[in-house]
């Protein structure tokens, strides 16, 4: 069976990689000159909407799905008129608009921080009244590690944001002042069957998330079921094949819902060594119509992002329990080059392999110690 794939980035890349072993190929679609995902099958260079593109894409695969949340809901729905597309393209139109997302979350009873849909200037002083201060001004659309958004100490605040976010449909946010933040990545079977890795814990830096500990350390029993129970919900009301990825912020009183991605995700990285079956092996099962895998951790691990350089050749791997993936893209300040993932017995020795790693940039220390 052949699996085509929206985007060639390292998430397809890392697809590819967990795929090729069970028997699959792949077919990836990306504009982009040098996608990462080449190393794990046939790239078509091309820009998304490239209807000869998108027809030879179907043509030369059984099943579709995407790696990347940008694409256009278009170029999914027309493949979805060749073949099956899976995860259901209605949950990438949601995901794109920030808006329709927090829609989805309060139909669900999922709750979230305060929010209200505005785009100029007098909108947002409006909304300020009932949002609060601080608040956070954020592009309605493709928006990605922290990019297309501002945050507003005091109403003077909203000119100059509105300004930079460039006249586009905005939406309002109260800033919560989380404790920490959180994610639940899930799977769905075609079979309806679903699955659930341990809740994570994410540290962001810059907007850009740059390490995740998993089992989430000193997570409330009835706080890990109930962001598990709005993963399930949310897979549910979309019919949902594949996995999906819920961030959420932890504050005092409970659990806030952030956003959601249709796809494998980056808090999900460390499931490659650190659970039975991965999140890019369950993607794969799920849209070829096999049965997940075990979602089970083994032991606990951290994951950490290499932004923007790599630590030179070596530094990392003297580290015990260190697994390095590389991307194989150029460096870029804010890039996602690599990643590390970290496996060990205990939430304890974790930290203290943490403390041995060479300096890496952005790293923040988590507060378990
Ligand atoms: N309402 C909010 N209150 C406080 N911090 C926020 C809020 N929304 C986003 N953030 C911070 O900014 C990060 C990026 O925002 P997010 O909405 O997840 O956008 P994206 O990941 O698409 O760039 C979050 O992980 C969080 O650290
Ligand atoms: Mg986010």
């Amino acid at each position: 069976m052949t699996i085509g794939v929206l985007g060639g980035g390292q998430l397809g890349r890392m697809l590819g990689l967990a795929g090729l072993p069970l028997g699959f190929s792949f077919v990836f679609l990306d504009p982009a000159e040098d996608a990462p995902a080449a190393i794990a099958g046939e790239v078509i260079r091309a820009p998304w909407d490239d209807a000869e593109a998108l027809a030879t894409l179907a043509a030369k695969c059984d099943v579709i799905t995407w790696e990347f949340e940008n694409v256009p809901e278009a170029a999914a729905r027309r493949l979805a008129e060749a073949r099956p597309v899976f995860p259901p393209p209605e949950s990438l139109a949601v995901s794109q608009d920030r808006l329709l997302e927090k829609q989805h979350f309060a139909r669900l009873g999922i709750p979230t921080p305060p929010f209200a849909a505005v785009a100029t200037e007098a909108e947002v002083q409006a909304a300020l009244g009932t949002i609060g201060l601080p608040a956070l001004l954020k592009t309605r659309r493709m928006g990605y590690d922290g990019r297309g958004q501002r945050v507003l100490r005091d109403a003077a605040d909203a000119g100059p944001a509105v300004a930079a976010l460039g006249g586009v449909p905005l939406l309002l946010e109260r800033f919560v002042p989380f404790e920490r933040e959180l994610s639940v990545v899930a799977a769905r079977g075609r079979d309806g069957e679903t699955a659930a890795w341990p809740v994570i814990e994410n540290h962001h830096g810059g907007g850009i998330l740059r390490l995740s500990l998993a089992p989430a350390p000193r997570l409330a029993e009835e706080r890990r079921t109930r962001a598990e129970g709005w993963a399930r919900m949310l897979l549910e009301s979309f019919g949902y094949v594949g996995v999906l990825a819920l961030e959420l912020f932890e504050t005092a009183e409970g659990l806030l819902a952030n956003e959601m991605a249709p796809r494998v995700h980056n808090s999900g990285h460390w499931t490659i060594e650190g659970a039975r079956t991965s999140q890019f092996e369950n993607h794969v099962r799920a849209v070829a119509g096999l049965p997940l895998g075990d979602t089970a951790p083994c032991g606990v691990s951290a994951m950490v992002n290499l932004i923007g350089t790599l630590p030179p050749a070596g530094a990392l791997q003297g580290v015990p329990g260190l697994h390095l993936h590389v991307y194989g893209k150029s460096p870029r300040p804010g890039r996602k080059l690599g990643h590390a993932t970290l496996c060990a017995g205990s939430l304890a020795e974790i930290l203290r392999l943490l403390d041995r790693l060479p300096p890496i940039a952005g790293l923040p220390h988590p507060a378990h110690g």
